[in-house]
């Protein structure tokens, strides 16, 4: 089990520009359409909170070819992403000759995912996946952890090791190291379930007998 950083590439809003959209969230952070991560979750620019308008631009394509190397996948090898949203880390995978597959629970952002890989994805849990034992080169998750339950996680850790070959996942999990960036985490995104210290979520990886990778990304840090 390794820490490893492979998104710090890749074009995200700063904290202080996270802190400063937080200033104007609206009543559509309670709305049924932003709890069922539909448009109002990832696409309204009005709502203040959550993504407020996600597009394709590119922003992973670094970052794929990084952990591409990293694993040595070779053209054909195949590679799941779990929560994949409308799979703009998958496409890259996709445009350098990998197998891709997503999993994702929203069926807005398989809607409007990349039409590249659109008919890859499929509507399930990560708690449950669909999938045979042992089929992908390689299982990846990213900032979908926090917002499950502690029992849909731990039911997650059994699948991604039922799912990946030579325990080859890599988790980029957000977490908060105190109170308060806690509850700016929970304002950001009321859809997380579980923001945990980066100690907690250690201590939760040793206990899963966790033999992958992963990353702590710490959202705020106030
Ligand atoms: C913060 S977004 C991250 C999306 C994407 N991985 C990214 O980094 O842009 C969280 C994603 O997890 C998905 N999600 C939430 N609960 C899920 C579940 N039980 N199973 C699969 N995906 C889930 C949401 O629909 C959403 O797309």
């Amino acid at each position: 089990m390794t820490e490893l950083d492979f998104f710090s590439s890749a074009k995200k809003r700063s904290a202080a520009g996270r802190l400063a959209r937080l200033d104007t969230v609206n009543e559509t952070m309670n709305s049924d359409e932003f709890n069922c991560y539909g448009f109002e979750y990832y696409d309204n620019p009005d709502s203040g909170c959550g993504y407020g308008g996600y597009s394709y631009d590119g922003r992973y394509a670094e970052t794929a070819q990084q952990i591409i190397n990293h694993y040595q996948l070779k053209p054909g090898d195949s590679v799941l992403e779990v929560g994949c949203a409308k799979g703009f880390l998958l496409v890259e995978f996709h445009k350098l000759g990998m197998n891709v597959c997503g999993v994702e629970i929203s069926d807005y952002a398989i809607k409007n995912a990349h039409p590249l890989i659109r008919h890859c994805l499929v509507r399930a849990s990560a708690a449950d996946l669909p999938l045979q034992s042992n089929c992908f080169d390689l299982v990846m998750s990213k900032e979908v952890l926090p917002h499950l339950t502690e029992a849909d996680i731990e039911r997650s850790f059994a699948e991604f090791k039922r799912i990946a070959q030579d325990s080859h996942v890599f988790l980029e999990i957000q977490c908060a190291a105190t109170d308060t960036a806690k509850a700016l985490c929970f304002k950001w995104d009321p859809t997380h379930q579980t923001i945990q210290t980066p100690q907690w979520w250690r201590r939760k990886l040793v206990d899963a007998l966790y033999q992958g990778d992963f990353h702590l990304k710490e959202i705020f840090s106030a």
